[in-house]
């Protein structure tokens, strides 16, 4: 069983991920994370975002960057993964990390922007989770702040607005609901209650 969660930034579609691993006993995998490990290894090494040619060869690193690394959760280290995930050459090199991982005889969850759409388009479940931009940079500076990270929410909201906009607008891999995706939309919801819904709607479909 492969559950695919896509969606905008914030828009909650990592702690719903997170809910339907734990409950239905499935890995899971932020694919989020690996973008912002190359996008974190440029930003230590001094790579140049705007060259796709020194993105793929950050993308040999990414093994060696500590998941539990506090600063790739850092807005700067979020907005250069915006950037070089609008790579081709990039998503190339990051690609069968992902599928291998959803090919675990196990079943995976995954959750990202173009799981349902790319990586694996047969997911036997698939939710494109979505909130209004405002919503989305609430979250995001409760999330900074609990860190100990600055946030302020006229800035986060204009990073969240680009951000969507790079991702549904590039060219290769946009961010975009998949046909045979559930649209869940997390605005008015509390964080059980999206939950409580994710689960329902995956039921539904296995
Ligand atoms: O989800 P998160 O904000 O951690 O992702 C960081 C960036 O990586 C996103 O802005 C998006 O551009 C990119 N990304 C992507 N495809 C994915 C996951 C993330 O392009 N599957």
């Amino acid at each position: 069983m492969i559950i695919a969660v896509d969606g905008p930034a914030a828009s909650g579609k990592g702690t719903i991920a997170r809910a339907l691993a734990g409950h239905f006993g499935l890995p899971h995998m932020d694919t989020g994370m690996l973008y912002r490990a190359v996008a974190l290894t440029m930003f230590r090494f001094g790579g140049d975002p705007s060259s796709e040619f020194e993105a793929v060869r950050a993308c040999e690193g990414v093994a060696q960057v500590d998941p539990t690394d506090p600063d790739l959760r850092s807005e700067i280290v979020g907005s250069i993964a915006s950037r070089i995930s609008a790579y081709s050459g990039v998503r190339a090199a990051l690609l069968e990390r992902q599928r291998a991982f959803a090919a675990q005889s196990s079943g995976a969850v995954l959750d990202g922007r173009d799981i349902g759409t790319v990586i694996a388009p047969n997911a036997s479940a698939k939710l494109f989770v979505t909130a209004t931009p405002e919503v989305r940079a609430r979250r995001r500076v409760a999330e900074l702040l609990s860190r100990g990270m600055p946030g302020h929410f006229d800035d986060v909201l204009i990073d969240i607005r680009a951000r969507d906009e790079r991702d549904s607008g590039r060219d290769a891999a946009p961010l975009a609901q998949a046909a045979d995706a559930d649209l869940l939309d997390t605005s008015g919801l509390t964080v059980d209650e999206a939950i409580a819904v994710a689960i329902a709607l995956v039921e539904d479909r296995i």
